[in-house]
């Protein structure tokens, strides 16, 4: 029998619908983590399941969960989803791409009329991104039991705004108890982020598992003083010694096969041209598949950043926020996609994930796995992040089938 596929044209359409919230002028999205912008999103994602025939609930984190029933609704569900927040210069597809697959594996359920003996679930996750409230994946790792719910409401933004407020200004605090049901399997659909599916020629990356990181908060500490008077000798330059230490956070990573190593936000006080900057915080991620080679590396860190405090002087305070474990995918959930894929001829292979997703955490209680697709020259995080129209329907025919397979499994 032929597999059953998705409507690209559809599926198309309503990535292009939800990338035009906050749509950015080089065509991506800036979409913060629980904005009006991440609300209006939100609200898209929800219409569109209840038009499929789902029942619609908000956890009290604010994931959000479709449901379309099955024969026998005490089974648990076979769910997929992903987040609808993004970078500050994100793209359309990292996150939307997950979600839209979701609603279209409803739509297409409901176009043909497809009873499936399990429930199936779509979510759409709380801060993903992790840009505006640190740590990433937290809405995922509250329904996982990875956060307990205060430490979660309790996380700011540089304003100071938790996200308790922030959820309950957009209205998603929802009723619902985080992880109050379980999953007979979790797939998400996400771009692979990086190269190796477009070098290779393959349309689908079957995700065996995904990196460890380790994030930091730096806070350099040394003077303020007068750019004009104060003889070079004399200055505590907090700048001057936080950028020794991002020169050397980048060696770190370079210098190790697949080292990841990033200090991706900086804030200088008081951030005046003629005053010799007295405070500097900055953040630090590092990654490595191996946790051993990780905990090298943070230890190099470490170990020069004191170094660097003994030689200048300055105060240097180093806090480690978050760790996230190497993980490894369900190996029969990666096996349906790699069948379904073949079945469905697509050249498929496997890939670790270079970045953090919602489904890294779902596989610590559920059986769990992701499908990748090719994204143009691997970039993203960044507003021209692209994937075509062909490849997203792939992704959404895989997801498709490998669901339909697994809900029809006692
Ligand atoms: C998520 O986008 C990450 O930082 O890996
Ligand atoms: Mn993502
Ligand atoms: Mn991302």
């Amino acid at each position: 029998m032929e597999p059953l596929r998705v409507n690209a044209q559809r599926l198309w359409d309503a990535l292009m619908e939800l990338g035009a919230i906050g749509e950015t002028p080089l065509g991506g999205n800036n979409r913060l983590a629980l904005t009006d912008l991440d609300r209006q999103a939100r609200d898209l994602v929800i219409r569109w399941c209840r038009g499929a025939g789902c029942e619609v609930t908000v956890d009290r984190i604010g994931n959000i969960f479709a449901r379309r029933p099955g024969k026998d609704n005490s089974l648990a569900p076979i769910a997929t989803g992903s987040h609808v927040d993004t970078q500050p210069t994100g793209g359309k597809f990292d996150g939307p791409l997950g979600v839209v697959c979701g609603v279209e594996v409803l739509r297409t359920l409901a176009d043909h009329q497809v009873e499936t003996l399990r429930p199936i679930e779509v979510t759409v996750w709380t801060n993903e991104e992790g840009s505006r409230f640190a740590p990433a994946t937290l809405g995922s790792g509250v329904f996982a039991g990875v956060y307990d719910l205060e430490f979660a409401m309790s996380r700011q933004d540089t304003d100071g705004v938790t996200i308790g407020e922030a959820l309950r200004a957009i209205g998603y605090e929802g009723e619902r108890e985080a992880g109050d049901h379980e999953f007979g399997a979790f797939i998400e659909v996400h771009i692979e982020q990086g190269p190796i599916l477009e070098a290779n020629g393959k349309t689908i990356g079957v995700v065996s598992g995904a990196q460890a990181r380790r994030w930091f908060e730096v806070t350099v500490t040394g003077q303020d003083a007068h750019a004009g008077t104060t003889p070079m000798e004399r200055r505590r330059d907090a700048l001057l010694g936080a950028s020794r230490i991002v020169t050397e956070v980048n060696r770190i990573g370079a210098g190790i096969p697949d080292g990841r190593s990033t200090v991706g936000m900086m804030q200088v006080h008081p951030n005046s041209r003629n005053t010799i900057p007295g405070r500097v915080f900055f953040t630090i991620d590092l990654r490595h598949h191996d946790e051993a080679v990780l905990a090298d590396m943070v230890a190099e860190m470490r170990e020069y950043a004191a170094g660097i405090a003994r030689e200048t002087g300055l105060e240097m305070v180093v806090d480690e926020i978050w760790t996230a474990p190497a993980l490894r995918f369900d190996e029969r959930t990666k096996a349906t996609i790699a069948a379904q894929a073949e079945a469905l001829g697509y050249d498929a292979m496997p890939v670790v994930s270079g970045a953090g997703h919602d489904a890294c955490n779902i596989a610590t209680i559920a059986p769990g796995a992701m499908i990748f697709i090719p994204c143009a020259d691997g970039i993203s995080h960044n507003e021209t992040e692209s994937a075509t129209f062909e490849d997203s329907a792939a992704g959404g025919n895989v997801l498709l089938n490998a669901m339909l397979h697994l809900a029809n499994e006692r």
